[in-house]
């Protein structure tokens, strides 16, 4: 018989340790993934600006002058942020300081579906990434224990992550029960830094199995004494008079976990977004309870088009005893989301047309293109927003024009949810500002 024990143990090992050489190859001579820099065209894309007027602001002695690479200059995203501030300074137009205000709650989009390979973590990854390039704080937080969106920052899940730096050391060190526990650092220390300056990551890795198991306990524990209390109620012997006890919230209390670690770091961070597991669990059901919107990626296919409409039936009951437990208005928007859509594939078109005439009122109107460019940006485990094609182009513009403009639409949903109004058009000033600055 085969000791398969001695064979995998020391093969996941060497997997474990090939991933980390490719991260170290990839972005050396950094141990870590490293942003790399961005020419005009792309600073322009992030400032809302035609590249020509920004050329023209960033030749000025008192803005950024990045560094030449090759013929180009080229940008740190930290200096980026330097011009938007510097524009704000300069206009006060309030564009340019994009921040979340304090009468703005924090946006929790939980990116979830039953379904999967559906395209949540590459959604979320692109729709964080793509909310930073705005100016935005962003946190991410990994709820899948396979560590899809770790990977994504450049972290192997299991040999990268350091025991407490998942949202399941939150649950496990139970802080929420703990009234001695110093909430912000047990919350903070759950957080790490990426290589984008403006983006935190709580990272997903095996400890989310062991936190997702202690909370069945807790609420079986919560159930067992409710049930006593219950009995003794019935009986007479204690709490005659109080109403009976509804078991369904016992579950639905225990699920807020992630509002109240939410609720202890929301000053630092705009939009959080909860990369969920592919499955109905007590973790998805505690980012449900803190999510603000909730975005349901879909594939074009008959199998995942029927899988999704139930899983949209089982949210929209969730979203109803939610509220019924506990009150409130509920979740800003829903929205389903198709991606790697393929329009030239007749079949995958007819389910798009079937989803537009039967999910109207939730579904996004852009689709994330089924492309080659997300596998050879994919390859190097990059981004289309970290990835520099080489090459024909056209394939990656594509790409990118399809994630940019479902990213943007999920954006103006929560900007709509603050009550702001879309950034459109051209920012005042900046054509003057670029003539004129000269002479200041
Ligand atoms: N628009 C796209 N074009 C081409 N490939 C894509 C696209 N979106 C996702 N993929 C690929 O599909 C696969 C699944 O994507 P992803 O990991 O985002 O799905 P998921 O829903 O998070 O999966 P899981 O249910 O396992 O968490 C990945 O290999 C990813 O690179
Ligand atoms: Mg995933």
């Amino acid at each position: 018989m085969t000791d398969w024990d001695t064979i995998l143990i020391p093969m996941a090992a060497s997997h474990q340790r090939v991933a980390r050489k490719i991260i170290e190859r990839q972005n050396a001579p950094d141990k870590k993934k490293r942003l790399r820099d961005f020419p005009l065209n792309e600073v322009a894309a992030m400032l809302g600006f035609g590249a020509p007027n920004v050329a023209k602001l960033l030749k000025k002695p008192n803005f950024p002058q990045g560094r030449k690479e090759g013929t180009k200059r080229v940008f740190t995203f930290a200096e980026v942020e330097e011009v938007r501030a510097r524009l704000y300074d300069l206009t006060g137009d309030e564009r340019y300081a994009p921040r979340r205000r304090p009468e703005e709650k924090l946006a929790v989009v939980a990116v979830a579906n039953l379904k999967g390979g559906s395209g949540k973590s590459h959604l979320a990854v692109h729709l964080g990434q793509s909310l930073a390039r705005m100016g935005h704080r962003v946190l991410m937080i990994d709820l899948d224990a396979q560590g899809t969106t770790t990977t994504w920052y450049g972290l192997h899940p299991e040999t990268d992550v350091a025991a407490g730096q998942t949202f399941g050391s939150w649950i496990l060190a139970d802080t929420q029960r703990n009234p001695q526990a110093d909430r912000l650092t047990a919350a903070r220390a759950c957080i790490q830094s990426t290589h984008w300056p403006n983006i935190d990551l709580v990272a997903g890795n095996s400890e989310l199995h062991e936190a997702e198991a202690a909370i069945k306990i807790r609420i079986e524990e919560a159930a067992r004494e409710a049930k006593v209390a219950e009995r003794r109620r019935l009986s007479g012997a204690t709490g005659a008079g109080l109403p009976p006890i509804d078991m369904r919230r016992l579950g639905y209390l225990a699920h807020d976990e992630m509002r109240e670690f939410l609720e202890v770091v929301a000053q630092d961070y705009d939009v959080a977004i909860v990369d969920c597991r592919p499955e109905q669990n007590e973790l998805n059901d505690s980012a449900l309870r803190a999510a603000t919107g909730v975005i349901v990626p879909v594939q074009a296919r008959m199998e995942d088009v029927a899988a999704t409409s139930s899983y949209l039936a089982s949210l929209g009951r969730h979203h109803a005893s939610m509220r019924e437990i506990h009150g409130g208005a509920g979740w800003d928007f829903v929205r389903l989301v198709v991606t790697r859509h393929n329009p030239q594939a007749g079949a995958q078109d007819f389910q798009r047309q079937l989803l537009e005439r039967f999910n109207a009122a939730i579904l996004l109107g852009h689709s994330v293109l089924d492309s080659s460019a997300f596998g050879t940006a994919g390859n190097a485990n990059e981004t289309l927003y970290e990835h520099q094609p080489v090459g024909d182009r056209r394939a990656y513009d594509r790409a990118l024009a399809s994630i940019q403009a479902v990213c943007g639409a999920i954006a103006q949903d929560i900007y709509r949810a603050w009550g702001r109004s879309w950034p459109d058009g051209k920012k005042q000033g900046l054509g003057e500002l670029a003539g004129t600055e000269a002479a200041a």
